[in-house]
């Protein structure tokens, strides 16, 4: 007989550092559009058993998502590097602050519109000033879903991870984004009924 209520992850597997400062987001997790601790430990996971080293975040807000991605690069230590985007400068400078204080590793917070932040870090890409990203967590504005993959196309890394957040919750604002993910030959996508639905997507080559 299948269980489908229960849902469990470790209740406290980080210090407790860390997990006194998620207890606490998690209590204004509504307000701040945080992802739930489930899909966060599934992300957490994916970085690590893709021995991700490049991450980039799109949509930073005050930092939840981002202290499970920074402990994904701690734990795997491979000089893994973090890089997360938001327009909302008062946002993000709550996210600093929680980042420091749950890790040691340096992230690479970017404020501004996603879309001009993401053709900069492309241009840096293309002139060699950095590396291709080998995992990308798209979770801003869900109607600029499509407009963010084609370039986050040209910057994911061969056999690269993209994970989407909201697939489900706002289906209207991202159908176009799935149906050119499913329609790719070149990603192998599928869509995951957890939290607001998360579609993970995988570049073959
Ligand atoms: C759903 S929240 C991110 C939640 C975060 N990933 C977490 O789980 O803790 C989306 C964030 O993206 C930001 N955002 C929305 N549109 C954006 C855009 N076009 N450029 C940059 N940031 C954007 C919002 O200000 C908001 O803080």
């Amino acid at each position: 007989m299948y269980q489908n209520e229960i849902k469990k992850i470790n209740p406290s597997y980080f210090d407790d550092k860390t997990e006194s400062i998620l207890s606490e987001l998690e209590k204004t997790k509504e307000n701040f559009w945080n992802l739930d601790r489930y899909c966060a430990n599934f992300l957490n996971m994916l970085i690590k058993i893709n021995a991700s080293k490049n991450v980039l975040e799109i949509g930073t807000s005050n930092g939840y998502s981002g202290i499970w991605i920074l402990k994904a690069l701690e734990e795997l230590n491979n000089g893994g590097h973090f890089t997360t985007v938001e327009f909302w400068e008062k946002r993000q400078s709550i996210a600093r602050k929680n980042f420091s204080a749950c890790s040691n590793l340096k992230p690479e917070p970017k404020i501004g519109s996603a879309i001009i932040v993401l053709e900069d870090l492309l241009d840096e890409i293309n002139n060699k000033k950095r590396e291709k990203f080998d995992f990308v967590f798209i979770d801003a504005n869900k109607k600029e879903y499509i407009d963010y993959f084609k370039l986050v196309d040209k910057m994911l890394s061969d056999k690269g991870i993209i994970l989407a957040d909201n697939i489900l919750s706002h289906y209207e604002k991202v159908e176009n984004y799935v149906n050119e993910l499913f329609s790719r030959k070149d990603y192998q996508s599928q869509i995951f009924d957890i939290g607001a639905g998360m579609m993970l997507s995988r570049k073959n080559n």
